[in-house]
């Protein structure tokens, strides 16, 4: 018999306190390569804090992480992000003064394993690296403008560029639709669903109900650093805990009724 593959991901027994507040508490979940896993709860929940420990910038006090099999949570963000996991950010990150593609050449130049000039220098491939990004999210005609002037749309699309500039095999998206109009959304929803044809893993983090659900194979609810449901996103809409903390009547049955019709809910 064969043993089971080594995930993507591997979290066990994940902790990560601010004093005496638990904001990740004992988290233990795993993502196989290729999956998206969509993770939500309420404000607080300690969502973001995860992404923080997995990608470094803010270490677990408890628990292992593993990137195949590797462990990675005393490991600096930089070199996460040369091991494979890239990721946006829920607030807006950006160089404001920088052009769109300057932006992405940053990423796409520290991103790279083995860069082969010192300092900013790039060479070809790294800027080709980023014009590929550009294009996965069809920024292309925006490449010359200065991010300071960017709408808010297209400053998360350029959060993604530049995270897929690093090559990720695993990307992480913190709220990649928060603020955004529905047509906006629906764009979203297409430049991800193009992603995951390439075969990249994600985990993305997101209030609005419709993107998680139809983008997610997988669902995880925190609620208080912990996790109250690890499942289809189908059964989330019919767990009794994870409609008394967090989604209400109301939305669970806007989503049961959506899926019937399969368009995924509002
Ligand atoms: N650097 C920090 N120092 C102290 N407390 C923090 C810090 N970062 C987060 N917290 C606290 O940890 C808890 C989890 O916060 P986190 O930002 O991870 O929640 P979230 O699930 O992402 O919420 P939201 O949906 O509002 O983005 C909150 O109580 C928050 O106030
Ligand atoms: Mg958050």
């Amino acid at each position: 018999m064969n043993a089971d593959p080594v995930p993507l991901l591997r979290c066990r027994g994940v902790s990560k306190y601010f004093g005496a507040l638990a904001a990740v508490k004992s988290l233990s979940f795993d993502v196989a390569a290729g999956e998206a896993l969509g993770i939500g709860g309420p404000n607080g929940a300690g969502k973001t804090t995860l992404f923080e420990v997995i990608s470094g910038l803010n270490p677990a006090d408890e628990g292992s992480i593993e990137l195949e099999g590797a462990a990675i949570e005393r490991v600096a963000p930089a070199t996460v992000c040369h091991r494979g996991i890239a990721r946006t950010f829920q607030f807006n990150a950006g160089f404001d003064t920088l052009s769109v593609r300057e932006n992405v050449l940053v990423s796409a130049h520290f991103g790279r394993r083995n860069r082969a000039w010192p300092g900013l220098a790039h060479d070809r491939a790294t800027g080709e690296l980023a014009d590929r990004a550009l294009e996965l999210v069809g920024m292309t005609e925006r490449a010359g403008h200065m991010v300071r002037d960017l709408p808010v749309f297209h400053r998360k699309l350029l959060m993604m560029a530049s995270a897929m500039a690093t090559e990720p095999r695993l990307l992480l998206m913190d709220e990649p639709v928060g603020g955004l109009n529905p047509g906006e959304i629906d764009r979203m929803m297409e430049i991800v669903l193009g992603l995951r044809e390439q075969g990249v893993t994600i985990i993305l983090i997101e209030h609005v109900m419709r993107f998680l659900v139809q983008l997610s194979d997988r669902v995880l609810i925190m609620h208080h650093g912990e996790s109250i449901y690890e499942g289809s996103p189908r059964g989330l809409t019919r767990d009794a805990r994870v409609i008394e903390v967090y989604l209400g009547e109301g939305m669970a049955k806007r989503l049961r009724d959506a899926m019937a019709g399969g368009d995924g809910g509002g």
